[in-house]
């Protein structure tokens, strides 16, 4: 059977987007630990543009490196691909972590995914609200809804366990302050983390390797529907609301053809359609290595995951390099 081209070939194309992840993180592995953040992205942005203009695709950056005026590269709108090849949205973040990359400490990653034309929420930059858990349970079990008590009350009801037995990941930032204070309220442990927050989602879907049973807080709506897209292909449940501080803001939702400011977005609200998703270790973390070195040779980790058939692969990449 012929199959169109103008079909999302979701496995011939998932090889070629582990590629590109791959080498946005081999390009930011020279600057790990070295305190340039800027020069870390700009490495990792290079590389996995190049990459992705190999691909036979007529791509269109749907989450990225910002506005046109504000990102020369990779920037919301931009065509990417040959051309030659489906039309598809793209999401992605070639560093997500870039202080972390800076700093050497854990969890920085590139991300990548890709699905058929309109697969995912153009959300604008600007804060999103967010609340996830693993797979295995009910759908709502916890809601944006619930306090935070209740959440955590819920999530432990469900597990079949106590609430200090719960692992719940926040980014460690002021504005938290509060809900932090409410989750220690319960008896529940949380991990702070300083940066990273796709990582943060996606530690809810291995909870048994990573330790984190859920995830709340604020951070980037972007960094929001590239978790979604990890959790539909990991399986788990996420939820999401965009968060305005100004009319700048809200305008930027205008923008994006957003309406229903206040709206909760699901997982599957925010990417709508089957979807393949990439991420490699840049520095080390619970999920994924960060790159290795050894002496004319830089290993990558990289997962590489298709939300319709739920597989979940991880590859070893060992590149010789001159
Ligand atoms: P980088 O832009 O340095 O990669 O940071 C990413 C990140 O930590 C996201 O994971 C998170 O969603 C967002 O920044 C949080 O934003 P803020 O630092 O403004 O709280």
């Amino acid at each position: 059977m012929s199959v169109s081209t103008d079909q999302f070939q979701d496995r011939m194309l998932s090889l070629g987007l582990a590629r590109v992840s791959e080498a946005a993180a081999l390009a930011s592995a020279k600057l790990i630990g070295r305190g340039d953040e800027k020069a870390a992205d700009q490495a990792a942005v290079n590389a996995m543009r190049e990459q992705l203009n190999l691909l036979d695709i007529a791509g269109v950056v749907v989450i990225g490196e910002g506005e046109r005026d504000e990102a020369p590269m990779l920037f919301i709108g931009e065509e990417v691909g040959t051309g030659n090849g489906p039309g598809v949205d793209i999401a992605l973040d070639p560093l997500e972590g870039t202080t972390l990359t800076a700093k050497d400490m854990p969890n920085a990653l590139t991300v990548i995914a890709m699905g058929p034309r309109g697969s995912m929420l153009h959300a604008p930059d600007v804060y999103m609200d967010k609340l996830a858990i693993g797979p295995g349970y009910a759908t709502d079990t916890v809601t944006m809804d619930m306090s935070v008590k209740e959440r955590v009350g819920a999530l432990a009801k469900a597990k079949g366990c106590a609430a200090e037995d719960i692992t719940v990941c926040v980014l460690e930032r002021p504005r938290h302050e509060q809900m932090i204070e409410d989750i220690r309220a319960t008896g529940a442990a949380i991990r702070l983390i300083t940066d990273g927050d796709v990582a943060g989602v996606m530690h809810c879907a291995e909870a048994a390797t990573t330790g984190i049973d859920m995830y709340m807080g604020e951070g980037g709506a972007p960094e929001g529907v590239l978790a979604a897209a990890a959790l539909k292909c990991m399986g788990g449940q996420m939820y999401g609301r965009l968060l305005f501080r100004n009319d700048d803001e809200r305008g930027r939702a205008a923008k994006a053809g957003i309406t229903d400011l206040a709206k909760i977005y699901t997982r599957d609200d925010m990417v709508t359609k089957d979807v393949i998703f990439a991420a490699t270790g840049v520095t080390d973390g619970s999920i994924l290595h960060g790159i290795r070195r050894e002496v004319g040779y830089l290993t990558a980790e990289t997962i590489l995951m298709r939300s319709k058939t739920g597989s979940v692969r991880r590859m070893t990449y060992r590149n010789p390099v001159s």
